[in-house]
């Protein structure tokens, strides 16, 4: 027998603010056509008075733990993935905790930007099968909304806000990639590009700082790193591009998703596409991008995904997982 760590629930909170790229056409010289040309993006929603970070993770996670008929107090651990925790600290997965009710196990934030789900979904996973948790809470939430430039075309229309989660439960398997759960991770960064996408704000300079964004040089790493790390995770959970049922992407552009799905010899068909939605919501997106494609009746139990993102950092990795 394997342990294995097994979604039992998924859940997401979008802000009620929904903006179309044409709003930005009043106050920017963009258009719409533009930015459904080169990034996919049709619209996005935006935190507003009441929606935080913390209070958005909070009800994806609420919806994850009704999916799974569970109550907070079965959860060990929370783990929140996000780069727009409310304060520099306490941790948003600890305000997540006392938005819950919850005051046992614990609770902590992962930060590797859009890649942040990825590097929280394998670290739940350690925990799991090292014995340490039975179920974790695996959220990943942003506000990015409140780290943009607005007078910076190049990346404001780009990002959006909201939270996705999951449950993961320790569940018994044989060991093989039939087993339900997450059969591989893999995880990297090179700090050396970290000039290509950061926030120049922080406590060295006593601001919050905006989000500053070499767009076109992060492209050129994007679709080649993802689709590695991608076949990476495939090869350590002995499956293949053609065992996939679904590839969820995190969503930045529809360009180096079809770029990816190419390298890898996946189709199109079998891409959970959500960008034109959501926009960029960094550490988010995957979670959103999963409980969407779960309600939209795509992701079914028993599909075989691979999940795959790349952020600041440079920090990038995939996980395959059977639902
Ligand atoms: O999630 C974390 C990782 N981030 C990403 O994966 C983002 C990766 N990068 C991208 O998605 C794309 O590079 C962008 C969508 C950001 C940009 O697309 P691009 O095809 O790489 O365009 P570009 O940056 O090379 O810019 C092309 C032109 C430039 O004008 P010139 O220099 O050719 O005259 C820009 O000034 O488009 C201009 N431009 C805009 N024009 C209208 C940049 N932003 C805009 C805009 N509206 N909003």
């Amino acid at each position: 027998m394997t342990l294995r760590a097994v979604v039992s629930g998924v859940g997401h909170y979008l802000p009620r603010r929904v903006v179309e790229n044409a709003e930005f056409e009043e106050s920017l010289e963009t258009s719409d056509e533009w930015i459904r040309a080169r990034s996919g993006i049709e619209r996005r929603h935006f935190a507003g008075e009441g929606e935080t970070t913390a209070t958005m993770a909070a009800a994806a996670a609420r919806a994850a733990l009704e999916m799974a008929g569970k109550e907070a107090g079965d959860v060990d651990a929370i783990i929140v993935a996000t780069s727009t925790a409310d304060l520099t600290f306490p941790s948003a997965a600890t305000m997540v905790q006392s938005e819950l009710g919850l005051r046992t196990g614990f609770a902590f934030d992962i930060q590797a930007v859009c890649a942040g789900f990825v590097f929280a979904l394998a670290n739940a996973n350690a925990l799991i099968l090292s014995g340490q948790v039975k179920r974790v809470l695996v959220i990943g939430a942003e506000t990015f909304s409140r780290i943009m430039d607005w007078t910076d075309r190049s990346t404001c229309v780009l990002f959006g806000d909201g939270a996705g989660a999951l449950l993961l439960e320790a569940q018994e398997g044989d060991g093989t990639a039939a087993d339900r759960g997450i059969l591989s991770t893999d995880l990297n960064s090179d700090g050396t590009h970290r000039d290509l996408l950061y926030v120049d704000g922080g406590v060295s300079t006593g601001t919050t700082g905006y989000l500053r964004m070499q767009g076109n040089q992060v492209f050129r790493h994007a679709v080649e790193k993802l689709a590695a790390t991608a076949d990476t995770a495939m090869t350590r959970a002995g499956v293949t591009a053609a065992d996939i049922d679904w590839v969820v992407p995190h969503q930045a552009n529809i360009r180096i998703i079809q770029g990816t799905a190419k390298k890898l010899g996946v189709s199109m068909d079998n891409v959970v596409v959500t960008v034109q939605d959501h926009g960029n919501t960094s550490a988010a997106s995957i979670p959103l991008a999963l409980s969407v494609g779960h309600a939209r009746g795509q992701i079914k139990q028993g599909d075989l995904i691979v999940t795959e993102a790349i952020g600041g950092g440079l920090a990038w990795g995939a996980v395959v997982l059977r639902w």
